[in-house]
């Protein structure tokens, strides 16, 4: 098995936000909150967060915050629930979530929430489950789930299990590997995991690896090195891991890397972007890749961050 091309994925996420004429970049300038989480985690996985200059991105990340509490994908562009959850994400990785107005932003978030307990992402969006782990991820991380009605929270996320074990978007929505990432995720944080059939979700979980090795999102789908995050996440959470073959996974991920100038595609020899970059190294983290730091499958940041806002060691 090829080696983990650690400082070339290092440079290769430097570099990104420095060529700002960049196809790339421009692709991600209205999502760029959400680029610097995923860039900032993958440089903290791989140990080398200490390259950036951590006031600089705070004060950025500050500017995209609007009079309503909430963060938007980049200054002067609409708050959107997902790029809260991000900044709140880069201040928790940069140990300074005392910087924000935890009331502002938690406020915002409980906002969103509907009557039948159900999320939008602004004010004026459709209904998603991912909306709901968005809420219930950032709340917690605040230490500000009380803000909503969580009970209602995972009533609603559960109405949107399918006979095959997994989740959908909405109620009735069919099972989509980024959707039960997100539906696992809020029933873990929230403490309900009791409402999921294990064996059934591992059993169309691992199901989810094809003959390359690599997993797809849903049946007859591609196999998407993003996919190393959705699946193999919700399967740490419900404890069925051991059921795929992770050393042909680890492969297929590694087989991903430009290994000239660095970055993670999404298969064999397809163009690199940050998004793949970070959710290969993030697989690679829960199949336990040496050299690797851990990363917490329900909060998608590492271990140790997750702890010390726990207080837990
Ligand atoms: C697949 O999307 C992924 C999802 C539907 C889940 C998205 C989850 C979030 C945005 C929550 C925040 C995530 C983290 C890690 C903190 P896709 O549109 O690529 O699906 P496709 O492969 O079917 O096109
Ligand atoms: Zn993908």
């Amino acid at each position: 098995m090829g080696e983990l091309e650690v400082e070339k994925h290092v440079r290769y996420i430097l570099s990104v936000e420095k060529k700002k004429d960049d196809f790339e970049y421009l692709v991600i300038e209205h999502l760029r909150m959400s680029g610097a989480y995923w860039g900032l985690t993958t440089l903290d996985l791989l140990g080398k967060l200490g390259a950036v200059d951590q006031d600089e991105i705070v004060s950025w990340v500050m500017k995209c915050q609007n009079e309503s509490g909430g963060f938007a994908g980049n200054i002067g562009h609409d708050p959107h629930i997902l790029y809260t959850l991000s900044a709140v994400q880069i201040f928790a990785l940069l140990n300074k979530l005392d910087v924000l107005n935890i009331e502002k932003v938690s406020n915002y978030v409980a906002g969103l929430q509907h009557e039948d307990g159900s999320f939008s992402g602004d004010m004026w969006g459709e209904v998603d489950s991912r909306f709901s782990y968005i809420a219930i991820c950032c709340l917690s991380l605040l230490h500000r789930l009380e803000k909503i009605n969580v009970e209602k929270a995972v009533d609603y996320v559960v109405s949107c299990k399918n006979l095959d074990g997994g989740f959908g978007s909405t109620p009735g929505g069919e099972s989509h590997a980024g959707q039960i990432f997100c539906c696992v995720g809020a029933l873990a944080i929230t403490g309900f995991l009791h409402h999921i059939d294990k064996d059934l979700l591992g059993w169309w979980l691992c199901e989810r690896q094809v003959k390359s090795g690599g997993l797809n999102g849903r049946p007859e789908k591609l196999p998407d090195v993003c996919y190393s995050w959705w699946v193999l996440s919700s399967l740490v959470m419900i404890d069925r891991v051991h059921w795929i073959d992770k050393e042909k996974l680890s492969r297929f991920i590694l087989d991903c890397q430009d290994r000239e100038n660095g970055g993670i595609s999404d298969r064999p020899d397809d163009a690199v972007d940050v998004f793949h970059t970070y959710f290969g190294v993030a697989g690679l983290s829960l199949l336990d890749h040496p050299g690797l730091k851990a990363i917490d499958p329900a909060y998608a940041l590492p271990v140790d961050i997750v702890n010390k806002i726990f207080f837990r060691n």
